[in-house]
C-alpha cells in the first residue's frame, strides 16, 4: 500500500488491514495539519481497550473502581468547565444559510474553514492521533454507515469502543472505495516538549462544526460526550439527518422498543423525547406485575435510524429501523433500582463512569441512586462530600449532566434484534415532552398530517437545574432542536413526503401518539405514576394499532383521540377516575394560549413551512372556539 511521507510529522504507517488510500491519504492530510507526535491505528480489541485505560489511570484521568464492587468499571472526572454539550458552539455550516435554518447557528463554510485552519495548525502536538474506525449500525447493514474519528483523547477512543461497533472489521466493510463520513476531534492543547498534561486537557474555545454537504465534522476544544463522540450526536443525528433527507430516509432523537403480548405479539415503537423525560427508562420499562406475560425489550435508547424497505411477503413499503449505537451513555443521577432496574443491571461491570461521584470502598454514587447518600464521598471535582456540606452549600457529589457509558450488550432486556442488520418494524411514533398543564397522557393522531404536526409542534418545560427559570416551555421540534442538521422546516417537509411516499405504496403507516407523563395536580404533585406503568399507555396503544378502527377503545376529541378511562388497563395500580380526568381533559382557554404559541413558533419557522402544517393548526383554532 502506497504510504505517503511527510516531514516533520509522525509516520503514517498505516497497517496492512487497511485497504483503503483515500482513508490514508486523509489521515496523512490532518496529521499535516494537526502535527500529532504518533499515530495510532485502532484495531478495537479488548487489549487496545484495557492498555489505552490503564494508561488514563496513570496519567490521573481515570481512576479504577473497586473490582469487587464494579468489575472491570472506570471513574473519570472531567475538567469543571467540560461537562456537556456546547449548543451555542455548535454549528451547522452550510453553503447557504438558509440551509441551517433559524434554529442552527450558521457560519459560511469559507469562514469556517478559515477559522478552524488556524486551531487544528499544530494542535496535536506531543500528543498520539488515534484513527478510530466505527460503524453506525450493524456491521454492513444497508441501514449502516461507517465513520472514521481522528481524535487526539484516549477516553475518547475507549467510549466510542463501547458506543459504536469499532475496530478493525470496520475496514473489511470500508473496502478500498467505500464512502465513510470524517470526523476530526481535538481536545485543543497542544504539549510542548517536556510539558506536563493535565488530567483532562480541554480549550476555553469550543467549536462542533459539521458540513452537511460534504459530509464532515470537525470538533475542537471539549473532550465531552455528544461534543467529542462524534459517531452520536455530530454523526448519527445532524450528518446523517441531511443524508436522510438526500437519500429518503429518517434519522431520528428516538428510543426504539419491542413489545410483546403473551400470545405473541410483537410490536417495535419508536418514541422521541427531550433530554430529562426518562428516555432511557422507558426503553427498559419493566411491565407492572398485573401484566403476565408482556415483555419489554429494547432496540435503543437514543437514536434511531429508519429506511422505508420492502415487505418481501406483501411488497408493501414499511419503515424499518435500527439502533446506530452499540452503547448507552446515559444520565446517571436519578437512576435506581426502583426508577430503571435493567439500566442497573446494565453498568455492574465493564462500564465507564463520568462526572459521579466516588465512595469511600471504591465504588461510584450520584444523587437519586440510594435515599441516604453515604457519609463521606470524593465529588466529581475530588473534593470531599458529605450531607453536611450538601446541606450548608448545595454542592452536589455528582455533576447534574454525569454519565456512564456501557455495552448495550450488557442491557438485560436487550432484544434479540438489536444487532439485526435488517432492522425491526415500525408499528408506531410516540412524541412527549414534559408538561405540567394542558398536554393529555396521550392522544393518537388520526392521519400522517396531524401526527407531523403534534410533533413539530411538540415542548418541554425546562428543569431549574438546566435554566435557572422551572416551568418555562421551551419548542423542542421531534425532540431535535439541537440536531437537525438542517432546515427544521425542510425536515417537517420530508417527514410529510415520506408519509405520501409510503402511503402511495398502500402500505399502513405507523400510528402517531402524543403523550404527556408530566401532568400535576393542585399541588403540583404528578398525578401520573410512569415508569412501569407507561405500559398501561404501551398496551392501549397496541390495540389500536391492532384493532385500527375499532371505536371501542378511545373517544375522538379535538386534538385526535384518546382512552377513556374503561379503555386503560387498570389491574394493580390504584388510579381513580378523576385522577385519570386530572391527566386526560383539555382545556379549552389553556389550548387557545397553546395555540398562540404554535403560531409564534410557525412565525419563527415560516421559511419552507409546509403549508399544511399551518392549516392544521388554523382548524384546531377554529375547532377550539367554536
Ligand atoms: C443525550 C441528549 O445526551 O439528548 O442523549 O442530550
Ligand atoms: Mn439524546
Amino acid at each position: 500500500m502506497n504510504q505517503p511521507t511527510m516531514k516533520g510529522v509522525a509516520a503514517i504507517n498505516a497497517p496492512a488491514f487497511v485497504q483503503q488510500q483515500k482513508l490514508i491519504n486523509w489521515v496523512a492530510e490532518v496529521a499535516a495539519l494537526t502535527k500529532p507526535a504518533e499515530i495510532v491505528w485502532c484495531d478495537g480489541s479488548q487489549e487496545e481497550y484495557d492498555r489505552l485505560c490503564a494508561a488514563m489511570v496513570a496519567a490521573g484521568t481515570m481512576k479504577k473502581l473497586n473490582p469487587a464492587k464494579r468489575p472491570n468499571s472506570f471513574l473519570a472526572c472531567s475538567d469543571p468547565s467540560d461537562v456537556a454539550r456546547v449548543e451555542d458552539r455548535t454549528f451547522i455550516c452550510s453553503a447557504n444559510k438558509d440551509d441551517a435554518g433559524p434554529t442552527n447557528n450558521w457560519m459560511a463554510p469559507a469562514e469556517m474553514r478559515t477559522t478552524l485552519s488556524g486551531l487544528f495548525d499544530g494542535c496535536m502536538q506531543g500528543r498520539t492521533m488515534y484513527v478510530v474506525p466505527f460503524s453506525m449500525g450493524p456491521l454492513g447493514s444497508p441501514i449502516a454507515h461507517i465513520g472514521v474519528e481522528l481524535t487526539d483523547s484516549p477516553y475518547v477512543v475507549v467510549n466510542m469502543r463501547i458506543m459504536t461497533r469499532m475496530g478493525r472489521a470496520v475496514y473489511d466493510v470500508l473496502g478500498t472505495d467505500g464512502a465513510f463520513v470524517p470526523c476530526v476531534h481535538s481536545v485543543g492543547a497542544p504539549l510542548a516538549a517536556g510539558q506536563q498534561d493535565v488530567a483532562w486537557p480541554c480549550n476555553k474555545t469550543k467549536y462542533i462544526v459539521h458540513f452537511p454537504e460534504s459530509r464532515e465534522i470537525w470538533s475542537y476544544g471539549s473532550g465531552y460526550g455528544g461534543n467529542a463522540l462524534l459517531g452520536k450526536k455530530c454523526f448519527a443525528l445532524r450528518i446523517a439527518s441531511t443524508m436522510g433527507r438526500d437519500q429518503g430516509w429518517l434519522a431520528e432523537h428516538m428510543l426504539i422498543l419491542g413489545v410483546e403480548s403473551p400470545t405473541g405479539n410483537k410490536h417495535y415503537v419508536a418514541a422521541a423525547f427531550p433530554s430529562a423525560c426518562g428516555k432511557t427508562n422507558f426503553a427498559m420499562l419493566i411491565p407492572p406485575a398485573s401484566f403476565k406475560g408482556w415483555k419489554v425489550t429494547t432496540i435503543g435508547d437514543d437514536i434511531a435510524w429508519i429506511k422505508p424497505q420492502v415487505d418481501e411477503k406483501t411488497g408493501d413499503v414499511r419503515l424499518y429501523a435500527i439502533n446506530p449505537e452499540a452503547g448507552y451513555f446515559g444520565v446517571a443521577p436519578g437512576t435506581n433500582e426502583k426508577t430503571n432496574f435493567n439500566c442497573m443491571a446494565s453498568m455492574r461491570e465493564n462500564t465507564i463512569f463520568t462526572n459521579v461521584a466516588l465512595t469511600d470502598d471504591g465504588d461510584v454514587w450520584w444523587e437519586g441512586l440510594s435515599k441516604e447518600a453515604p457519609a463521606h464521598l470524593i465529588d466529581w471535582q475530588g473534593r470531599d462530600w458529605t450531607p453536611a456540606i450538601a446541606k450548608e452549600t448545595g454542592a452536589k457529589a455528582a455533576h447534574p449532566n454525569s454519565r456512564f457509558t456501557v455495552a448495550a450488550t450488557q442491557n438485560p432486556v436487550i432484544d434479540a434484534a438489536w444487532d439485526d442488520p435488517a432492522g425491526v418494524p415500525i408499528s408506531a411514533f410516540i412524541f412527549g415532552g414534559r408538561r405540567s398543564t394542558t398536554v393529555p397522557l396521550v392522544t393518537e393522531a388520526r392521519n400522517w398530517v396531524e401526527g407531523v404536526y403534534m410533533a413539530a409542534t411538540m415542548g418541554s418545560e425546562t428543569t431549574a437545574a438546566a435554566v435557572g427559570q422551572m416551568g418555562v416551555v421551551r419548542r423542542d421540534p421531534f425532540a431535535m432542536l439541537p440536531f437537525t442538521g438542517y432546515n427544521v422546516s425542510d425536515y417537517f417537509q420530508h417527514w410529510l413526503d415520506m408519509g405520501k411516499k409510503i402511503a402511495a405504496s398502500s402500505a399502513q403507516l405507523p400510528n402517531i401518539y402524543c403523550v404527556n407523563w408530566f401532568r400535576t395536580d393542585a399541588d403540583g404533585k404528578f398525578v401520573w405514576p410512569g415508569f412501569g406503568d407507561n405500559m398501561r399507555v404501551l398496551k392501549w396503544m397496541l390495540d389500536r394499532i391492532e384493532n385500527r378502527d375499532s371505536a371501542s377503545s378511545g373517544i375522538e376529541h379535538i386534538f385526535g383521540i384518546s382512552p377513556q378511562f374503561s379503555d386503560l388497563e387498570w389491574d394493580g395500580l390504584d388510579f381513580t377516575q378523576a385522577q385519570f380526568d386530572t391527566i386526560i381533559s383539555i382545556d379549552r382557554n389553556a389550548w387557545l394560549e397553546e395555540l398562540k404559541l404554535h403560531a409564534e413558533l410557525f412565525e419563527k419557522l415560516q421559511h419552507h413551512l409546509p403549508p399544511e402544517l399551518d392549516a392544521n393548526r388554523v382548524a384546531l383554532e377554529k375547532g377550539l372556539s367554536a
